[in-house]
């Protein structure tokens, strides 16, 4: 048997993902008219091998429940937990503390998910190569520019074999543009000992380096003071990154699985934008039941939830998610945008490149506008004059937009009024 770990993370991680993460939890986020992490569900639930899968993070145990209850009768072959770790124990951390969970049943394999990730998941692919190359684990690769590749984890692979020969994770100087998209397969004989073993060479090691994330910096590190031993030992998390992919490339049969479909991470808020666009055109080439039909109003792939009111000479389209109840009125252009539940747009408003959040009001004639980032590009921020600013505007929960305003590149925090014309601002 086969089961699959999403790693949720927690509720401290996911600042970037402000304003929206102030409101819901960043994987149940909608995009594309469902939750970040019930398209990594979907994905999990074409692998006939899988009935199981664990949702591992640090969030309150509250957090997933209505998800889970729903997603259970939406994939009946698959039977869901949420797995809460007290504190944040790593990607391989947090892997080993529920690994007699993990293990009960004696699955050969486990893929884990980020859930931060948005991608056409090919796990069935992965499991293929898997098998073909009697691996120890497949991570899936994808190519990205020379000067994006360095934010992620590097892959040198051996072109002919597919054999992971190095791992660095976001390396300082420039090794390959093969980056780790944060899916991988693992067997469960492999997997395990080797974190086994990365726990115990820090334990050995005398005075250690710890490094850890801040939300902002992509890294930073500090040398541990070996007078709070405890405390330290208590705060080290094992990553799959740092601590065991390394390893892994050296001494276990390792391949790599590149994808030539779409790839984007989640980090920063506007990244919603890609994720939705990109969801929803791969629903597009589907043929998917949920999107909107077309016509000359309905520029596709459009995603309407049913409980919307949309007005038939609203223009819709393309990359657009209408969420539910929400109401657009007569004349108005929403374009590459999200527009969340018991949202309200008026008649002859344009949203564009945005996010508007949870009950918002945006007035007649008003402008709500991003901007749009190159294609293929991996960055949510852009330079105007001279100044980085968000590409894509957000509105956080329950903020209004008055008539005829105009808003360009904003991001708003949570309950403000815009009276005046913005841009290039953070409104707080
Ligand atoms: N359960 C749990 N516990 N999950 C965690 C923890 C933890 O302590 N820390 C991080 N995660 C989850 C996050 O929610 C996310 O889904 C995933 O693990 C990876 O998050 P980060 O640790 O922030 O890494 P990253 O996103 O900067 O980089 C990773 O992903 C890139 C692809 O998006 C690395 O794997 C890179 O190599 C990779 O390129
Ligand atoms: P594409 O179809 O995107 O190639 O362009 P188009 O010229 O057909 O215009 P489209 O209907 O897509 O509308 C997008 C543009 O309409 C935006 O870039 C706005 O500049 C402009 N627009 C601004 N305000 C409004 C509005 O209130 N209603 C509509 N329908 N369009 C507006």
């Amino acid at each position: 048997a086969t089961k699959a770990v999403i790693l949720v993370g927690g509720a401290s991680r996911g600042t970037r993902f402000r304003p929206l993460s102030l409101d819901v939890p960043k994987p149940l986020f909608d995009v594309a008219g469902h939750p970040i992490i019930w398209h990594c569900l979907t994905a999990i639930d074409k692998v006939p091998s899988i009935q199981e899968v664990y949702l591992i993070g640090y969030y309150d145990e509250s957090v997933f429940r209505d998800f889970i209850k729903d997603a259970a009768s939406e994939f009946p072959n698959l039977s869901i937990k949420y797995l809460r770790e007290y504190q944040a124990l790593g990607t391989a951390g947090g892997l080993y503390h529920f690994r007699d969970a993990i293990l009960k049943g004696r699955p050969e394999r486990i893929f884990v998910l980020n859930s931060d990730v948005c991608c056409s998941f090919p796990l069935n692919e992965m499991l293929k190569l898997f098998q073909d190359k009697d691996a120890e684990a497949v991570i899936l690769g994808t190519r990205v520019s020379e000067d994006a590749a360095s934010n992620f984890g590097c892959i040198v692979s051996d072109a002919h074999t597919r054999r992971v020969l190095h791992y660095v994770e976001k390396p300082e100087s420039h090794i390959s543009n093969l980056i780790n998209c944060g899916v991988y397969l693992f067997s469960t004989e492999a997997i395990f000992p080797s974190i086994r073993t990365a726990i115990k060479r820090r334990a050995d090691r005398p005075s250690r380096l710890v490094s850890y994330r801040s939300s902002e910096n992509l890294e930073s590190s500090f040398m541990v003071d070996d007078d709070d031993d405890d405390e330290n030992r208590k705060n080290e998390v094992i990553r799959l990154e740092q601590d065991i992919l390394g390893d892994m490339a050296d001494s276990k049969q390792f391949f790599v699985y590149e994808t030539k479909d779409f790839w984007r991470q989640i980090k920063t808020a506007g990244s919603a934008i890609p994720a939705n666009a990109l969801y929803l055109q791969k629903a597009w080439q589907n043929d998917s039941p949920e999107l909107a039909t077309p016509s000359i109003n309905i520029i596709p792939p459009v995603y309407i939830h049913p409980s919307a009111t949309v007005h038939p000479t609203a223009k819709l389209g393309p990359n657009v998610s209408i969420g539910p109840r929400v109401t657009i009125g007569a004349g108005a252009r929403v374009k590459e945008s999200i527009v969340l539940e018991d949202s309200e747009i008026k008649h002859d408003a344009c949203v564009l490149y945005s996010i508007i959040g949870w009950n918002s009001r945006v007035g007649a004639w008003a402008r709500v506008e991003g901007t749009p980032t190159p294609v293929g590009s991996h960055h949510t921020s852009i330079i105007k004059n001279g100044v980085k600013v968000q590409a894509i505007t957000i509105l956080g929960k329950e903020c209004g937009v008055g008539d005829e305003i105009r808003v360009q590149n904003c991001v708003c925090l949570p309950f403000k009024e815009l009276k005046r014309d913005v841009a290039n601002e953070v409104i707080m």
